[in-house]
């Protein structure tokens, strides 16, 4: 697998591993979704009745309906066309989602400022062009219009990462290794399939927010809270360390030319 593959490839993966990734979605999405990253993206958010929402790799879609069951107007975008269909059966007819299949790199489908808030839960890392992607999201925002995305956590999840553990198998601690690489590599998330990731550092994430027009107003790297605990105690071992990061931007007001 070279260093350059790119999206086609990654949307192939996903394409080929989408009926299995949607069977582990409910409708607050799969464990990880429900105990890290839904509590942190909806403390994000402010009230969602009437703005126009755009949800970037939606996947099967349990976001967008929860975004739209709490007033959101909502159009979801996936490269995937199986995930699209999928998130399409997913829907009762009394949402009313606009689901189109389109690459988060390249949006022009969609008119400039056409979004008050734009969610990416899970995508970035997917991207061979995170770059054109943040600079596409920038463009569909209306002037302080917000960002909020989750990713791997760059730091952590690195494209050589692991417990190290004894012969007994207790694990010891996170190992990290290739933490500079930047490009794709190939993780497995199911038994056989190997997805395409693309690495890049924090400092690269950030600078690259910054160039293409946002400023960070919140960040978290989330825990379970003790009523996920409760309901799922084996998860106390996320708190030596933190799988996912969470984004909240807002789209730089652009200077008045005179
Ligand atoms: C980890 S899943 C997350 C799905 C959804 N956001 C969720 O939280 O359940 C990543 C999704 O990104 C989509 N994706 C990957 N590359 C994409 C691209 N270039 N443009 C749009 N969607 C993409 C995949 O098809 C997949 O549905």
């Amino acid at each position: 697998m070279s260093k350059t593959a790119g999206t086609e490839e990654a949307i192939k993966r996903w394409d080929a591993y989408a009926d299995t990734y949607s069977k582990n979605h409910t409708e607050q999405g799969d464990l990880h979704k429900e105990i890290f990253l839904n509590p942190v993206l909806f403390s994000f958010m402010e009230d969602l009745r009437n703005k126009k929402v755009l949800d970037a790799g939606c996947g099967e879609g349990y976001l967008s309906r929860i975004l739209s069951k709490f007033g959101a107007n909502v159009t979801a975008v996936d490269y995937s066309s199986r995930m699209v269909e999928i998130a399409k059966e997913r829907t009762p007819n009394d949402l009313l989602i606009r689901y189109i299949k389109a690459n988060c790199e390249d949006l022009n489908i969609l008119k400039d400022k056409s979004f008050d808030l734009i969610v990416s839960n899970m995508v970035i890392q997917d991207l061979a062009n995170y770059e054109k992607a943040f600079q596409e999201m920038n463009r569909l925002l209306v002037d302080g219009g917000s960002l909020i995305f989750s990713i791997l956590h760059p730091c952590f999840v690195t494209p050589e990462c692991g417990w190290e553990k004894t012969e007994s198998g207790e694990k010891l601690y996170w190992r990290v290794d290739r933490y500079f690489y930047e490009g794709a590599y190939e993780q497995g998330l199911g038994d056989k399939e190997k997805m395409l990731f693309f690495h890049r550092t924090l400092t690269s994430y950030i600078n690259t927010l910054i160039k293409t027009g946002f400023i960070i107003e919140r960040m978290e790297e989330p825990m379970p809270s003790n009523e996920m605990l409760k309901k799922y105690p084996s998860f106390e071992e996320d708190f030596r360390c933190a799988d996912f990061i969470v984004f909240k931007l807002k789209k730089q007001k652009e200077a008045k030319t005179q």
